[in-house]
């Protein structure tokens, strides 16, 4: 992104788990913003970044360790806004001159504040207090006990008698509280009030992305050729046809079918790219490859690294069958980036290694084109539909990268494969024909690695159990299961036990991200 043609609203990160919702909630009101982890700032760097606001996220650590994480010193000399939110609130007001606390009771979910003091109405806090209070979410150990000078309390938990304070004078606001999430329900308001206050115009559309993005990638490719590895999900597809959009048949398409893709998908995938967009397309059927690597392999990460290890050879070799491709395109989208960048030396813990994130070896000599790396999930549809793909492909649910085999728990086997393949179209059926799907951020069967007993007709089974999963979600951080009725459940069991060979047993999976992640592994 060419940040000289927008305002940058910096995140600083301190490694807490829903830093890129803070950019999330931002970016709905078309600020642009860019999350850093705390590490790779000090106060020049601060000063050349040069935001025009500053938000210091949650984080794991403890403010009253001594070699606990701090912003750097420059954040309070921009005489720009700040707003410090959990361990940003802590460490800012540590910084500022105050005190901080462990010991306390600690404080994690749903908790009340209420308004103390006076606040101006076109402060932050604009539009907050309706009702007398605030449900906010709390994830905290420690708590400021004293402020720094010039603060006041504007507002008190139970458990956390400086909730909210600020230094309304110098444009500093500190939450205990996680305004980003969505069991905050006015922390959305709180964000934009900040962003407003700060100045920003909401000027970053997907309209100015897009032309924006063509340009940059005309400029980075110059007259070279390209490859895309294209899923068949979304973010790909909207990468590619962006990309072709830029530079015509510059671009070659290459789908690899890795043994691990849903029913048909491969099918779907290679007459839609061909027929309905004319982009040349090579299909590499590799299953024999990856399914011969994942022989015997259980361990979710080693998986995943087998998996993205041998993507990474097959485009290689495509590469080169192309006539020397110099780029190779990606769909990588923000919150991989943020994740890799912490797992190579920010402050978050890496849940799951994402495939399609990081850079190539050394050796493959291939640039990388990611132009959806500045992109939440939500914000590539709206760009996909900018760009004019068809609505019920925009709408299509999200598939990883590692396809079945991380729906696939212990050992991959082809057998197994093919009975996931069958319950997983059964289910997806039953959800279409119940008008269901577009309600659902993701659904799918998890092919559990254990045997059970049933009985079928007069006969003895003893077969696969699965569990059927299906989440709503906004961007894939956070996820509730879906409340689907007794019938529905009832009636896809019969259908799977009935129809799939192989599996006897079916359960629902209720668990809501976090503490569970949307796939099994
Ligand atoms: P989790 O399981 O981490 O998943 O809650 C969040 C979202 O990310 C998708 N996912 C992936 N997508 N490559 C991808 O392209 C991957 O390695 C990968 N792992 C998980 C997952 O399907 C969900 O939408």
């Amino acid at each position: 992104m060419d940040r000289s043609r927008h305002d940058l609203l910096l995140i600083i990160d301190f490694g807490s788990q829903v830093t890129q919702l803070i950019a999330r909630r931002l970016r709905e009101a078309s600020v642009y913003c860019e999350i850093w982890p705390y590490n790779a700032l000090n106060d020049a760097k601060m000063r050349e970044l040069a935001p025009k606001g500053v938000i210091l996220s949650g984080g794991p650590a403890s403010a009253t360790a001594a070699d606990s994480p701090r912003a750097p010193d420059a954040v309070f000399d921009l005489g720009v806004p700040v707003l410090g939110i959990c361990y940003g609130q802590q460490t800012m007001l540590l910084q500022l001159g105050g005190r901080v606390e462990g010991g306390h009771h600690r404080e994690f979910g749903r908790a009340f504040v209420t308004p103390s003091g006076t606040h101006g109405r076109d402060s932050i806090f604009a539009g907050l207090f309706a009702t007398g209070r605030e449900e906010v979410w709390m994830s905290h150990g420690d708590r400021v006990t004293e402020l720094a000078p010039g603060f006041e309390v504007v507002g008190t938990s139970p458990n956390a008698p400086m909730a909210i304070v600020a230094d309304e004078a110098r444009g500093f606001y500190a939450v205990q509280f996680h305004p980003e999430v969505h069991h905050t329900p006015n922390g959305r308001l709180l964000l934009q009030n900040f962003a407003r206050l700060a100045g920003f115009k909401g000027d970053w559309t997907m309209g100015a992305y897009r032309a924006e993005a063509i340009a940059k990638i005309r400029t980075q490719v110059g007259d070279g050729k390209v490859i895309c590895g294209l899923s068949g999900g979304v973010d790909s597809s909207v990468a590619a046809v962006l990309i072709h959009e830029a530079i015509g048949d510059q671009l070659t398409c290459v789908f690899v079918d890795h043994g691990l893709l849903r029913q048909n998908e491969a099918q779907e995938v290679v007459t839609m790219f061909r027929d309905h967009y004319n982009i040349p397309l090579v299909h590499a059927d590799e299953s024999d490859l990856f399914l011969d690597a994942l022989d015997g392999v259980a361990d979710p990460e080693v998986k995943r690294k087998t998996i993205g290890r041998l993507f990474i050879d097959v485009f290689q070799k495509h590469a080169e069958a192309v006539g020397g491709a110099a780029f190779l395109a990606q769909g990588t989208l923000y919150p991989d980036v943020i994740e890799s960048v912490s797992f190579a030396g920010g402050p978050s813990v890496t849940i799951k290694s994402h495939h399609n994130v990081g850079g190539l070896p050394e050796k493959m000599g291939l640039k990388l084109v990611e132009p959806l790396r500045e992109l939440f999930k939500d914000e590539v549809r709206a760009l996909g539909r900018e760009l004019g793909l068809p609505a019920s492909f925009i709408g299509r649910h999200p598939f990883p990268g590692p396809g079945l085999a991380i729906r696939c728990p212990g050992e991959v086997t082809r057998d197994k494969l093919e009975i996931l393949r069958k319950a997983d179209a059964i289910y997806i059926d039953q959800i279409r024909r119940h008008g269901l799907y577009d309600d659902i951020w993701q659904a799918f069967v998890a092919l559990l690695p254990v045997r059970t007993v049933g009985v079928m007709g007069d006969g003895r089974s003893y077969d696969y159990a699965c569990a059927l999963r299906a989440v709503t979600s906004v961007d894939g951080m956070t996820a509730d299961y879906y409340p689907f009725t007794h019938e529905f459940l009832g009636e896809t069991a019969t259908r799977i036990i009935n129809e799939v060979h192989g599996i006897n047993r079916v359960t629902y999976d209720v668990t809501s991200k976090p503490p569970g992640t949307i796939e099994w592994e």
